[in-house]
């Protein structure tokens, strides 16, 4: 019989009714805001447009199934997050083994790392690494990319080539003088079945 209603779907009795294409998504978008990636699901703890489930993310478990991800964006979200442990144990959890978790984050060094009072921590390179180890286990994942990204200003010159040399010494002794703008870094789920 025709229907004027949005095409549903009703497999996954946790999720919400949302159209298929969202339902079927591969991809996960945590901490999303109103700027969801495209065809991804939304977890917020608010409910702006596009988000499809509004939760804390502190809080285990979230309301998505176990290895169902391929793909998790986490973009200027986990500074938010207070219990980041939780939240690496939980996308580990979500993930199919292979998946990718993408995440960019202000450097410690930079003025929107400081500026933002909502912001409960602050990110060095090492810092997400260190979170994955501790929260699954050195077997549980692996860095895929990790690095820290510049303005582009002609100010950041000198600071970017000590960073290229030695990555721990641009941030030991020059981060404060050439601040930095982000870290970007990526992981790869690893599980054994
Ligand atoms: C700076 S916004 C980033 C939004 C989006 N990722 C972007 O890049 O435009 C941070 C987001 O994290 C969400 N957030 C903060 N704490 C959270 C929590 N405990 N659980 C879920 N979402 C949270 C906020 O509601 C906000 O939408």
């Amino acid at each position: 019989m025709p229907t004027s209603e949005p095409m549903t779907a009703s497999i996954d009795k946790s999720l919400p009714s949302y159209p298929v294409a969202k339902l079927e998504s591969l991809k996960l978008d945590v901490g999303c805001g109103g700027h969801c990636l495209p065809d991804a699901v939304g977890l917020d703890m608010f409910a702006f447009p596009g988000v499809d489930h509004v939760h804390d993310v502190n809080q285990a478990p979230w309301p998505l199934a176990n290895n169902r991800f391929e793909f998790i964006r986490c973009q200027h979200a986990i500074e938010h997050f207070a219990n980041c442990h939780v939240v690496a144990r939980e996308m580990h959890r979500v993930c199919k083994n292979g998946a990718l978790i993408e995440f960019i984050t202000p450097h410690y060094s930079s003025y929107a790392s400081w500026g933002d009072p909502t912001h409960v921590h602050h990110f060095a390179l090492a810092s997400i690494p260190i979170l994955f180890e501790q929260a699954v286990g050195a077997s549980g994942y692996e860095v895929v990319a990790n690095e820290i990204k510049f303005t582009g200003s002609v100010t950041d010159v000198f600071g970017w080539l000590v960073y290229k040399l030695s990555p721990k010494k641009y941030e030991k002794h020059l981060a404060w003088m050439f601040p930095a703008n982000e870290i970007h870094t990526t992981i790869r789920v690893r599980k054994s079945h």
